[in-house]
This record gives structure tokens, C-alpha cells and sequence, in this order.
């Protein structure tokens, strides 16, 4: 943890008050630490290939899975489709391939970047990329008729499904592949993706089938 600390300090000097801050109310805790840190450095690491090696995470293709795969749900075919959390952006070219317009939503500037270049090689002109955060999607309401997210929901679940609702049509529809091994224990994730209204389903890609849920929102 002090190699952590000094790191942090030093690339992001604005977070040392923060920072001391969190590891002062931590410190009296009785829970392991271990776990935490753990979970830190996974984040860390996360952010820095986000952010200086996006092609190496666009290359871990054993996660990726089909957007065909999503027929079984819903229609694509001239729609206006969201997908948040949209990493290197491999999904939203293919769903840009049969949707109408595509909305790739992702916090990371790197990663907008990288999708924009993408989406100029494949001369796709229907894939638009913006700013923005699962429970912050900067567009108007009921504004897609289907919202996707890969490995990308439950930072702020709560919020995150009450902005899912707010931009997806009545009659539209979300889908989350959360990418947990279908054979896994169920997670808190999905007990309250459950319990929210979506229907568990399963995909699969290199790695085998994984857990998927699907929801159609009233009306339309
Ligand atoms: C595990 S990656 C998945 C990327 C891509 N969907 C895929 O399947 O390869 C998670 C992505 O969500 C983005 N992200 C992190 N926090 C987010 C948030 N609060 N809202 C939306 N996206 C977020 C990350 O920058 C990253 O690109």
C-alpha cells in the first residue's frame, strides 16, 4: 500500500488529501486488507492499459462475443442503439453494422480516441463516440431503442439502472452481459439485476457460456 500511496501522489498530486483522507477512516477497520488492495491494483492496472496500451486490451479477444448474438433478444436492424462502457469500442462497430446509429459511451479518453479511428477505418459513419458514465449517458431521454453494456454495468447500479430507463424508448430494451461464467455462484450483481425487472440469459464467446440479462421496458 505505500508503494501505491507514493505512486498516486506523485502521478496525481490533487488526490493526496483525498487520499491520506481514505487511508485514515480505513485504518481502524477490522476487514481484511487485503482484498482492497488487491481490488485497487486491479483498478489501477485497468486504467493504465486503458489509457496507454488500448490496443493490447483491443486484443484480448477471448472476451469479445458477437453481436449477433443479441438477435435472440431484440431487433438491431435500423436501430438506435447505445453501448455504455464501451471500452476499444470492438462492440459498437459491429452493432453499428446493423444499427441505424450507434452511441459509444466511454469515460476514458484513450479508449474515445481509439474508438474514433476505429470507426474511421471501417469508414463507419453511424458510430458516434461521447463523454460519459453509465449513470451520466449525455443524451436525451428515451432517446435509443436498445442500450448494451459488456462487462461494464455496476459502478453505481442503483443510478445506472434509473439512467438506463431514462434513455431507453418505452418498448426498448437493455441488455447487460456481465461476463461472469454461467456456472459461477450467483453475484450480487445479479441477484439485483434480477430483482430489478431483467431476465437472466446466457452468451458465449472463446470462453465458454456467460451470464447475460435482458429487460424490455413498458410501452411502445
Ligand atoms: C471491462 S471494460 C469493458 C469494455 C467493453 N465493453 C468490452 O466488453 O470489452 C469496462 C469499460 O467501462 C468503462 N467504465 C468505467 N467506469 C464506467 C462508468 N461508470 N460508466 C461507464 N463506463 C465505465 C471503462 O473505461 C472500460 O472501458
Amino acid at each position: 500500500m505505500p508503494h501505491l500511496r507514493r505512486f498516486i501522489a506523485t502521478r496525481c498530486p490533487e488526490l493526496t488529501d483525498w487520499l491520506a483522507g481514505a487511508v485514515d477512516a480505513g485504518s481502524g477497520s477490522s476487514e481484511p486488507v487485503g482484498g482492497h488492495a488487491r481490488a485497487l491494483v486491479w483498478e489501477i492496472a485497468d486504467l493504465l492499459v486503458y489509457q496507454r496500451f488500448p490496443e493490447a486490451y483491443d486484443a484480448l479477444a477471448e472476451l469479445r462475443w458477437d453481436a449477433d448474438q443479441l438477435a435472440d433478444v431484440c431487433e438491431l436492424e435500423g436501430r438506435t442503439i447505445i453501448d455504455a462502457g464501451a471500452g476499444s469500442g470492438w462492440l459498437s462497430e459491429d452493432l453499428a453494422r446493423s444499427g441505424r446509429v450507434v452511441f459509444a459511451v466511454e469515460p476514458v479518453g484513450r479508449l474515445r480516441e481509439y474508438i474514433r479511428q476505429r470507426a474511421d477505418r471501417a469508414a463507419l459513419g453511424n458510430l458516434f463516440v461521447l463523454d460519459g458514465l453509465l449513470h451520466r449517458i449525455p443524451l436525451p431521454a428515451s432517446s435509443a431503442d436498445v442500450l448494451v453494456t459488456s462487462r461494464a454495468i455496476g459502478w453505481q447500479l442503483a443510478d445506472e439502472l434509473v439512467e438506463i430507463e431514462r434513455v431507453v424508448r418505452p418498448g426498448g430494451w437493455a441488455i447487460h452481459s456481465v461476463g461472469t461464467p454461467d456456472d459461477s455462484p450467483r453475484t450480487e450483481l445479479d441477484e439485483r439485476l434480477e430483482a430489478s425487472g431483467y431476465a437472466p440469459s446466457r452468451y458465449r464467446d472463446a470462453g465458454g457460456w456467460r451470464r447475460r440479462y435482458a429487460r424490455r421496458f413498458d410501452g411502445g
